[in-house]
């Protein structure tokens, strides 16, 4: 194989982290046509790709107005993947066993023409000549309008994130004044037109919308959507994440638990988020017709064990964690001078890193005393990653 520049700058700007050097030279699993595991024999199987670090929401937990206001530095056009350079990555993932393709931001919805990306996605088949699972995050601001054309092209459900039902507390969250009716809207359209099974994550700020829990759990009870509440995280570095502002996940099923009987249920795939609760009848027992809600507790919980994510930056860096503070440039082996689409290269770097991946960050957080939890280092923001 050709000999690559082994490091490559890129400006750092604002929160955006440093590059890794990419590996280079032949993997154990090189050009890839078997399932790639870590060192802590993780398989590679959930491909999150964001497609802008845009949002229209300023979510205090995320992308919060003081830090990304309108002097803040989002990447040029230029930077961005094209959709064909995505999917030329997107495929040399799959050969390496990735099954789920997921779509974030910022906000995937604002990306122009993302149906279009959404098609060419649709046409790659796994290890196992079986169709990718393919999914979008959004915050549903957009969903109304966009469902059927998703839908058509080839996307299979979304999750919406929604963190109230009330106005006033929802509108405090999205920072934006966005009203709860439309996203509402947004769910019913993606429902209708079959994105399903929808799921709704609303992430829980102690002090700020926890007391909408159970609103929320018996608006979706019934409904076929599956609303997951999930634990207030220390990512990134802008939010000013404070541990006091964290609500258990344990705490969460207790107060459901007093209005709601529920049933804790089995994983429904290895190395999955959330775990699942389903709503029981009368009898105590699990009524599927009910549902299920989930509780995603990153923080008091660690799931590293079995993370087999790997997350694509808006302008091609690959990270191995949520909480990586450092990328690997994958863009630099799909836009060349020589304008090869040999992906040689590209194949043998995914598999090297994947196979040199130790990250396991909120194990080792949970391991610190209290004091020293969600400090320190620099971070890469979730809206420059996804979610
Ligand atoms: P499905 O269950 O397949 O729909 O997807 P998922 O649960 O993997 O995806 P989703 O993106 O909806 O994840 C929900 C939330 O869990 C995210 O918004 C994050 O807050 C959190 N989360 C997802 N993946 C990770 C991860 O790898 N590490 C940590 N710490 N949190 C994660
Ligand atoms: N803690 C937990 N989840 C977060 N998200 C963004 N920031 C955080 C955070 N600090 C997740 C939410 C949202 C998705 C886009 O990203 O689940 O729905
Ligand atoms: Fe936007 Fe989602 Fe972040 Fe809120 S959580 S600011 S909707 S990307
Ligand atoms: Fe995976 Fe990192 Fe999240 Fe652990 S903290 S589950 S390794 S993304």
């Amino acid at each position: 194989m050709t000999n690559r520049p082994a490091y490559r700058t890129i400006p750092v700007f604002d929160q955006r982290p440093g590059t890794l050097p990419v590996p280079t030279g032949a993997a154990a699993n090189p050009n890839a046509t078997a399932h790639t595991l870590d060192t802590l024999r993780r398989p590679l199987r959930d491909l999150r790709i964001s497609v802008t670090d845009r949002c229209n929401f300023r979510c205090s937990y995320c992308m919060p107005k003081e830090v990304f206001d309108k002097d803040y530095a989002y990447l040029p056009h230029s930077a961005l993947l094209s959709f064909e350079e995505i999917t030329r990555i997107a495929r040399q993932f799959v050969a390496h066993g990735v099954q789920k393709i997921r779509l974030t931001g910022g906000e995937p919805l604002l990306r122009k023409n993302l149906e279009v990306l959404i098609a060419q996605l649709a046409a790659l088949r796994t290890l196992d000549g079986e169709p990718l699972d393919i999914t979008l995050t959004t915050n549903g601001s957009l969903l109304a309008r966009k469902a059927q054309a998703l839908k058509a092209a080839g996307l299979q459900r979304v999750t919406v994130s929604l963190d109230g039902l009330d106005d006033a507390v929802f509108k405090k969250m999205n920072d934006v004044d966005f009203p709860v009716a439309d996203v509402l809207a947004g769910i019913a359209a993606a429902q209708a037109a079959g994105l399903g099974p929808i799921k709704v994550n609303m992430v829980v700020k102690r002090g700020t919308n926890d007391h909408e829990i159970v609103p929320m759990a018996r608006h979706f009870q019934g409904t076929g959507v599956v609303l997951r509440f999930i634990e207030y995280m220390d990512v990134g570095a802008t939010n000013g994440w404070r541990m006091d502002e964290v609500l258990p996940s344990a705490q969460v099923i207790e107060r459901l638990q007093t209005e709601m009987p529920l049933v804790a249920l089995e994983a429904s795939a290895p190395g999955e988020t959330a775990q699942r609760w389903g709503y029981a009848n009368a009898q105590g027992q699990y009524d599927p017709r009910l549902g299920e809600v989930g509780v995603i507790s990153s923080v008091t919980q660690a799931f590293c064990a079995d993370c087999n994510r790997a997350r694509l930056s808006t302008e091609g860096q690959l990270y191995l964690c949520l909480f990586a503070n450092q990328g690997y440039d994958l863009r630099s082996l799909v836009r060349t001078d020589t304008g090869t689409s040999d992906d040689t290269a590209l194949a043998e770097a995914i598999g090297n890193i994947w196979q040199g991946r130790t990250d396991r960050y909120s194990l080792l957080r949970a391991a610190l005393p209290p004091e020293a939890q969600g400090t320190g280092a620099r971070r890469v923001e979730m809206s420059y990653i996804g979610g």
